[in-house]
């Protein structure tokens, strides 16, 4: 990868460019708009949103704003957990459409699985919503379907069931949380990871073995963050409503971690943990989305 448009090829050969510009926690409004459009300014084209961040209509001001062509951009926008089953799920698409204001979307996931916890009939209501998703992917207004959070045991019952696989699984991943068996599982099961919080949420900017290795290499402690993510085949969705940050993200193209940082990277204790985990903190127990 050598630049934000450089790109990973999903396994139904659509490609996706190689750093998206993440909006969770990102206001709904002006802050919303301008900074997508900030992101487009700066070379970004793959926006991460979702219809529980409550910002979907500003992401789709922001693109108009940018005078960007929609086709040149790469949109992902996500199912929340109320639109669970076959027919809230299609109308659910329909929704995000009309608060984006495009006619197709480039990536559709399923924010978070329905897990045991929340009901013993959980495989067949994410198979139902599969089927909303297979069902608008057939139609046309989505040209790939992924999920969120979803852990082994959520992929392999949505493989027993789905006729069009997801491409993509989306977790939290950066320094001090990797989940790399999941990671690896995703990568060898024809599934594209994509990091949310890459930068742990900020938490993990302060650390000192990070700010070493940033130091070392002449660069921000986020920057080093992203290049982990590259450099272990992980799509990352930095968040930043600061254009001098949305611009330092996009950095990370001419320079390379060694072997021996990247390992240690990976084998930090654990730091900047999010606490949301699909199966001991349900979704459908959490209040702000993500
Ligand atoms: P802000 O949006 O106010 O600029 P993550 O993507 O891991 O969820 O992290 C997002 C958090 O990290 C936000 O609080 C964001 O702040 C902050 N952030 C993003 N990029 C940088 C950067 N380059 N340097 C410092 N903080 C950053």
């Amino acid at each position: 990868m050598k630049t934000l448009t450089d790109t990973f090829v999903l396994a139904n050969g659509v490609e996706i460019p190689c750093i998206g510009y993440g909006t969770w926690q990102t206001p709904s409004g002006d802050v919303a708009k301008d900074s997508v459009k900030a992101a487009l300014d700066a070379g970004y084209r793959h926006i991460d949103t979702a219809f529980a961040y409550g910002n979907e209509a500003d992401v789709g001001e922001g693109i108009k704003a940018s005078g960007v062509n929609r086709k040149d951009i790469f949109l992902t926008t996500k199912h929340w957990i109320t639109e669970r089953g076959y027919e809230k799920t299609v109308a659910a698409i329909d929704a995000s459409l009309k608060n984006l204001d495009v006619d197709y979307l480039d990536l559709y996931l399923v924010h978070w699985p329905c897990v045991e916890k929340i009901s013993p009939e959980w495989k067949e209501i994410n198979a139902d919503t599969w089927r909303g998703f297979e069902r608008m992917y057939q139609d046309g207004k989505i040209r790939a379907l992924g999920v969120s959070n979803y852990q082994q045991k959520h992929l392999e019952a949505l493989d027993e069931f789905a006729t069009v696989k997801p491409v993509v699984n989306q977790i939290e991943f950066h320094p001090g949380y990797t989940q790399i068996d999941n990671v690896r599982y995703c990568q060898n099961h024809g599934m594209l990871v994509q990091a949310w919080s890459p930068l742990g949420n900020g938490a993990v900017l302060k650390d000192e073995t990070l700010a070493a290795i940033a130091a070392k290499y002449g660069r921000s402690v986020a920057q080093i963050c992203i290049r982990f993510a590259l450099q272990n085949d992980v799509l990352p969705l930095p968040k930043s409503v600061t254009p001098s940050r949305i611009a330092e993200n996009a950095r990370v193209f001419d320079f390379e971690l060694a072997e021996d940082d990247v390992k240690t990277l990976m084998d930090m204790p654990m730091l900047g943990f999010s606490g949301y985990y699909p199966e001991e903190a349900p979704a459908d127990a959490l209040v702000n989305g993500d």
